[in-house]
């Protein structure tokens, strides 16, 4: 894949994004104090977060990952496939899904339905950015990094056909050149 990051334009800096993390663990740590959450981090792209998010936290926690597929290239298929599922038993526990971004909301639909289907005590749901502009939900997201406007953006974790994650700020990206976008 050819694509011009010349043209990128940063949104978050590492700094902006460590500050808003920290922030984000102190408050799940003062609302989940003494109540051993589990948090479940959607692979692939809330790795990052999800280790800083956890290294923020001043509570007793335990952690599992879920991989599902809803996206190819810039363009959401509509469809979420589950490609790994939990090992951990949630039955009765109190659990935080950790996500890197809510564009549509299928994906978060479809996981908060399978988790609630395992019968946990409590869920919220944690997501780094959201786009107010495109979702459409009829239930509230607990724990919000930032609100951004529809672009598409990469870094920290976020990927363009896999790429990008690897940057530790965020960026905002302009349409592709020749990019594969199957
Ligand atoms: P949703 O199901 O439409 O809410 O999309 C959720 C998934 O799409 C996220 O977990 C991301 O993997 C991916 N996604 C949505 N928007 C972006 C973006 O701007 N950059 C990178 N990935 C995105
Ligand atoms: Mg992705």
């Amino acid at each position: 894949m050819t694509y011009d990051l010349k043209n990128k334009k940063l949104l978050f800096s590492a700094d902006q994004i460590n500050n808003r993390v920290c922030e984000m663990g102190r408050d799940i740590s003062e609302i989940y104090f003494e109540r051993d959450p589990i948090f479940i981090g959607i692979l692939n792209g809330s790795f990052i977060f999800m280790a800083d998010l956890l290294r923020s936290l001043t509570i007793d926690c335990e952690m599992d990952f879920i991989k599902l597929k809803s996206y190819i290239g810039k363009e959401s298929t509509g469809l979420v496939e589950l490609i790994k599922d939990i090992s951990a038993d949630i039955k009765d526990r109190n659990i935080i899904l950790v996500e890197d971004i809510i564009d549509t909301g299928n994906t978060i639909k479809f996981l908060r339905k399978k988790i609630y289907d395992s019968s946990p005590k409590s869920l919220s749901i944690a997501t780094l950015l959201y786009k107010p502009d495109v979702v459409k939900l009829d239930f509230n997201i607990d724990f919000i990094g930032f609100e951004i406007s529809p672009e598409f953006v990469v870094g920290y974790g976020l990927d363009f056909n896999q790429k990008f994650r690897h940057l530790d700020s965020i960026y905002r990206i302009d349409k592709p050149i020749n990019a594969n976008l199957t």
